[in-house]
């Protein structure tokens, strides 16, 4: 993928938090994720009163698009998110159990894909999701 596709799925990243349910954290999510067949999923974290039966972003947006497209391949992931006074998070990185997703999406499609994050100078950083989890559950 090239800069401005980077920089272009962490617009649309951007764009998704708006849609965030961030009621009880305040901390609001957005990720956009760009599959093989050119479509891009868009989701953002949902949270229920029962807190722990909310979602991250990254999860709304990992499992709709392998539910909506099985069998296609995720190409990257971007992340952002506004912290609880609305200012935008920097080197944002993803909780362990959206990690544990991400491994078994690479290993569904036997394809790693990017993660796309803004970094703390303003710069996009760019990390194979592999890189993430070094010692992912397995059954
Ligand atoms: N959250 C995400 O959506 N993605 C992350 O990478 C970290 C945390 C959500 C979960 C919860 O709704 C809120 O942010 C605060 O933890």
């Amino acid at each position: 993928m090239k800069e401005k596709e980077h920089e272009a799925l962490l617009k649309i990243a951007r764009a998704a938090v708006e849609n965030a349910y961030s009621v009880y954290s305040r901390f609001s999510v957005g990720a956009a994720i760009l599959m093989e067949n050119g479509e891009i999923v868009r989701g953002s974290n949902q949270e229920n009163m029962a807190y722990p039966s909310g979602l991250c972003a990254e999860r709304v947006a990992l499992f709709y698009a392998c539910s909506a497209y099985p069998g296609v391949k995720v190409k990257a992931i971007a992340i952002a998110a506004r912290d609880a006074a609305g200012a935008w998070v920097e080197a944002l990185t993803p909780c362990g159990a959206c990690r544990q997703v991400m491994s078994e999406v690479i290993r569904r499609y036997q394809a790693d894909f990017d993660v796309i994050v803004a970094g703390k100078k303003g710069e996009i950083v760019v990390v194979p999701a592999s890189e993430l989890l070094p010692a992912p559950f397995s059954l």
